[in-house]
């Protein structure tokens, strides 16, 4: 199973921006191959058509995805995206679940489950997003977090996805752009305990589906948490924002 380096660029970079970093962030994967790896770029709604350019004028060297959309064909959805629309820009994978959808966009388990459907079965990769306030993880509450939001996220898997079509990510509230990397050993506990969750909710595609860690992953700690069991990827938020760094954690 190939190790999934996942960037989420949240709301940065003007299109300028977007295809000054494509160009150079291909530029760098391409110069030295890279073993064992998946590069995957979650990019705002209005870079895609960059993105998708770039892709046109070269084959990009990584994947691309989308970081919000609707749960429908099309409609009256002012201000939403349309997968089916995105579909057209050769973006693969859709972030679902974020904490930042979670809390500020008070998306609910029930429209994460919702989504998660509706983007499998429109032909994407779902990441799914999971992870626990300071709040709850002082309280004792990791399992039981965990287990809710994986099972009501989880709840509409279509039959006939495949175990590569998703990946989770789990990412501890507190961790994310703080600065606060959750330690080796908490880490190897969630991941363990994520694995297990998925080896109740998903039966034989758990041990296939991919566990990424995210929170203040940089060039500096990517290697030692991409080692700890259950690691099959990271996800990537401030040091993706720059080519050089985030190439330096594609390759940790
Ligand atoms: P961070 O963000 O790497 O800046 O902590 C991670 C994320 O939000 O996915």
């Amino acid at each position: 199973m190939k190790k999934l380096i996942a960037a989420n660029w949240k709301m940065f970079k003007t299109p300028e921006e977007a295809s000054a970093y494509t160009q150079e962030f291909s530029a760098l994967l391409k110069a030295r191959a890279l073993e064992n790896r998946e590069i995957l770029v979650f990019v705002p709604a209005i870079n895609l058509c960059t993105l998708a350019h770039e892709n046109k004028q070269s084959a990009l060297p990584f994947m691309f995805g989308v970081q919000n959309f609707y749960p429908a064909k099309e409609g009256a959805f002012t201000g939403e995206n349309s997968l089916e629309a995105i579909k057209g820009m050769q973006a693969t994978w859709a972030l679902v679940g974020h904490s930042e959808r979670r809390s500020l966009f008070n998306e609910s388990d029930e429209f994460l489950a919702d989504k998660t459907e509706f983007a499998l079965n429109t032909g994407y990769k779902v990441c799914f997003c999971v992870g626990e306030t300071l709040e709850e993880r002082e309280e004792g509450k990791l399992t039981q977090v965990l287990k809710s939001q994986l099972e009501k996220g989880l709840a509409k898997l279509p039959a006939s996805y495949k175990s590569e079509d998703l990946a989770i990510a789990y990412e501890p509230v507190w961790a994310i752009g703080t600065g606060k990397v959750a330690s080796i050993a908490d880490i190897k506990e969630a991941h363990a305990l994520v694995r297990e969750l998925l080896t109740q909710i998903l039966s034989n595609k758990a041990q296939e589906t991919r566990i990424l860690y995210g929170g203040s992953v940089k060039a500096d700690n990517a290697e030692a948490i991409l080692a700890i069991d259950n690691v099959d990827g990271v996800l990537v938020g401030g040091a993706s924002l720059q080519a050089e760094s985030f190439n330096a954690i594609a390759r940790a």
